[in-house]
């Protein structure tokens, strides 16, 4: 496809054809284009944590979930239905290290002299290669959070370090058919257009 059509087609999509299979090599290429993604000092703090059976899917949501007994809602049912799962994690410490290196120099490891956390922007950054990627492999895809107080059981469900972040997961698979997943509610506030939020030479100087 033509870049500006992957990047105009993407959309986060909530229900998936759960009948049909993710091929492995398709998810080897989306890892390949994430692991491209730029990062501060090139310290790629990023992990992937792929679920691809039914019983790994299973194991994030029991894990994830708030409420033991309920049935889940709209969103979680269509989400369930996803194949594919990606937990992507930033790893703070990496970049701490990476930046304590003597052409860094920042060996007191402050975690002040950040402007922003880079793992997680970085990660961010990889995660939307994946997004891209599934259009571009005729795949749906959609980056959702784990709460604060549910990351903590998730990281240890899948043994990762509970120094680690869960940036957000990127559900995959073949949409469901047409119908099936509702547009998300939050996109009638509209697109923000370039003339509202690029600004010419100074803030508030509209791009026109
Ligand atoms: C950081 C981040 C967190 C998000 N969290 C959720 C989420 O928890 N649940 C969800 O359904 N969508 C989530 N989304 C998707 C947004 O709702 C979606 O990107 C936005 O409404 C624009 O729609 P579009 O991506 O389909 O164009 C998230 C997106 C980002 C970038």
């Amino acid at each position: 496809m033509e870049f500006g059509d992957v990047v105009r087609g993407r959309r986060m999509v909530r229900a998936y054809d759960p009948g049909r299979a993710v091929a492995e090599g398709t998810l080897t290429e989306l890892l390949e284009l994430a692991i491209r993604a730029p990062s501060a000092g090139f310290s790629q703090g990023w992990d992937f944590v792929v679920l691809r059976t039914a019983a790994d899917t299973g194991r994030f949501w029991a894990a994830s979930k708030d409420d033991e007994d309920g049935e889940p809602d709209r969103w979680l049912a269509g989400m369930q239905t996803a194949p594919v799962l990606v937990l992507c994690l930033s790893d703070r410490e990496r970049y701490l290290d990476r930046y304590a290196e003597p052409d860094k120099g920042w060996s007191d490891r402050d975690s002040a002299r950040w402007p922003v956390p880079y793992w997680d922007v970085d990660t961010g950054m990889a995660g939307l290669l994946i997004l891209l990627g599934a259009v571009d492999e005729g795949l749906s895809g959609c980056f959702f959070g784990v709460p604060p107080e549910r990351q903590a059981a998730v990281l240890a469900e899948f043994g990762a370090p509970s120094g680690h972040r869960i940036v957000g997961v990127i559900s995959l698979g073949y949409p469901a058919p047409p119908g099936v997943d509702r547009r998300s509610p939050s996109l009638r506030r509209g697109r923000r257009p370039i003339t509202e939020v690029a600004h010419d030479g100074d803030y508030g100087v509209h791009w026109s």
